[in-house]
């Protein structure tokens, strides 16, 4: 089929070079045309594993551009992908989604296509985004836009840093759609994916016992509701898991064991278990933040989400507590962070509580010194002011610190020379914001380990 994809981010990006892998011909557009320079080059503006190579192995496929009219008009599906940035009072900002919409209204050719929603967008978008096309396209042509077009949301579930592997083998594809001829378009287009008939690629191999990936076919604001809920749902796990970590702390149990313990409850399940600094990134906060507003809209007051959020917020000023407790005096300090991306296997600083963290440790007149392997350069771009020493390596961030603090796990600071590391910092201490390192090992190597729970 003949796609076309509106916006170059994460969502767009991924799954434009998805929908190319799977055979069908997919247009890319992006206003900024640096971007789409660089896209053309084959370089992907942000780091996201096996992107650049599947981008390079499905090129006869996929074309980037900045103009809509290169796109729109031989289309059989558009998706929109744009930026959905928080608005105010936690309401997302839709100027992308709307500057999208005209773009398309303006340039479709008249035969019948399906425009998808793919960002995720506050309920009743879908119907909002209808009247802006129809309105740009009876403008244009003097016609009625009746069988031109007809919405879909399809909401996106990638995580960054396995964003094809989570397209690929996505556990559920999700269709809101009010018409039959749409959801006919739309099984048509995802059918290799939903019956896995394609040859994986050879980087990202089909999980084991992977079979047919079900489709939820759903009325428009119901997909809308359930990519929301479905982000909600696991940011709450998140802030669960802390809550029991921070009671964890205080009766002297292990959190680890009791996440262990109940996640391998099925009904509760073992992913998004992990105890720590909490959420970041550009969905969890937002989408909860959303939910909440949209909740106050209709006069519901959403309690738990909103104790969730509350929660994550306690996490990262917890981080500033524990240091608080150990060094007593801060103004004059060093403190070290290893990490800086808001999880591993990405370079997105979008709500890292690195950030948040880093500020309140300036605030109170500590200096601030950190590392992380994809994400330094990312910071110097967008955060010139904030006063944070960027090291070239971990062990370069310890040293001479009076306390390391563990922020992002990646996986090279799972495994660091620990003992050599504690003999250049002023005083060995190392706060493990994901309890992910081993207490006995850093003990052993005579450090003082402070947990966030437990
Ligand atoms: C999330 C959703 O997972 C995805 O389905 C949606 O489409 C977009 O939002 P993403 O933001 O890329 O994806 O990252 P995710 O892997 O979900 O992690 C979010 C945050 O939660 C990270 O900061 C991570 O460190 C934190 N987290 C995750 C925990 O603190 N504990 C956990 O157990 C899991």
């Amino acid at each position: 089929m003949n796609v076309s994809i509106i916006g170059t981010g994460y969502v767009g990006l991924t799954t434009g070079t998805c929908l190319a892998f799977l055979g069908h011909q997919v247009t890319c557009v992006d206003a900024d045309e640096q971007k789409v320079q660089a896209l053309q080059a084959g370089k992907i503006p942000f780091f996201e594993p096996h992107l650049a190579e599947l981008v390079d192995d499905v090129k006869a496929n996929l074309t980037f551009t900045t103009q809509y009219a290169d796109a729109i008009p031989q289309a059989q599906v558009v998706f929109i992908a744009v930026g959905t940035p928080p608005g105010h009072n936690g309401a997302p900002d839709l100027k992308y989604l709307e500057a999208a919409a005209r773009g398309i209204g303006q340039y479709l050719a008249g035969e019948f296509v399906v425009v998808v929603n793919k960002s995720t967008v506050p309920i009743g978008s879908s119907n909002w985004v209808e009247s802006i096309v129809r309105d740009a396209y009876e403008k244009r042509t003097g016609k009625k836009a009746n069988g031109v077009f007809a919405m879909a949301s399809n909401p996106e579930f990638l995580r960054e840093g396995s964003a094809i592997f989570d397209s690929l083998y996505a556990d559920r594809v999700v269709v809101g759609s009010d018409h039959q001829r749409t959801r006919e378009v739309m099984y048509s287009l995802y059918r290799p994916l939903l019956e896995q008939t394609f040859k994986p690629p050879s980087y990202v191999p089909r999980p084991d016992r992977m079979g047919a990936i079900p489709l939820i076919s759903a009325d428009l604001a119901s997909a809308e509701l359930i990519k929301y809920a479905a982000n909600a749902f696991l940011a709450l796990k998140i802030s669960y898991i802390n809550e029991i970590g921070q009671l964890a702390e205080k009766v002297g149990a292990d959190i680890t064991q009791v996440a262990r313990g109940i996640g391998l409850d099925a009904r509760i399940g073992m992913r998004f278990l992990q105890a720590g600094i909490g959420w970041g990134g550009s969905c969890f906060g937002k989408d909860t933040a959303a939910l909440v507003a949209t909740a106050a809209e209709y006069g519901l007051d959403a309690p738990i989400v909103k104790a969730a959020r509350e929660m994550n917020r306690r996490q990262r000023e917890r981080v500033v507590e524990k240091l608080l407790d150990e060094l007593k005096i801060l103004k004059g300090r060093t403190v070290g962070l290893l990490g800086l991306a808001f999880k591993p296997d990405t370079d997105d600083l979008r709500e890292a509580p690195a950030l948040d963290i880093a500020r309140k440790l300036i605030e109170r007149g500590a200096r601030v010194k950190a590392h992380d392997p994809v994400a330094m350069e990312r910071f110097l771009e967008q955060y010139p002011d904030l006063d944070v020493t960027l090291c070239a390596t971990p062990e370069a961030v310890a040293q001479d610190t009076d306390a390391v603090v563990l922020v992002t796990e990646w996986q090279q600071y799972r495994d660091l020379d620990w003992k050599s590391i504690k003999c250049t910092m002023r005083t060995p201490v190392l706060l493990d914001g994901r309890n992910v390192l081993d207490r006995g090992v850093l003990t052993r190597a005579g450090f003082r380990y402070v947990g966030l729970a437990g």
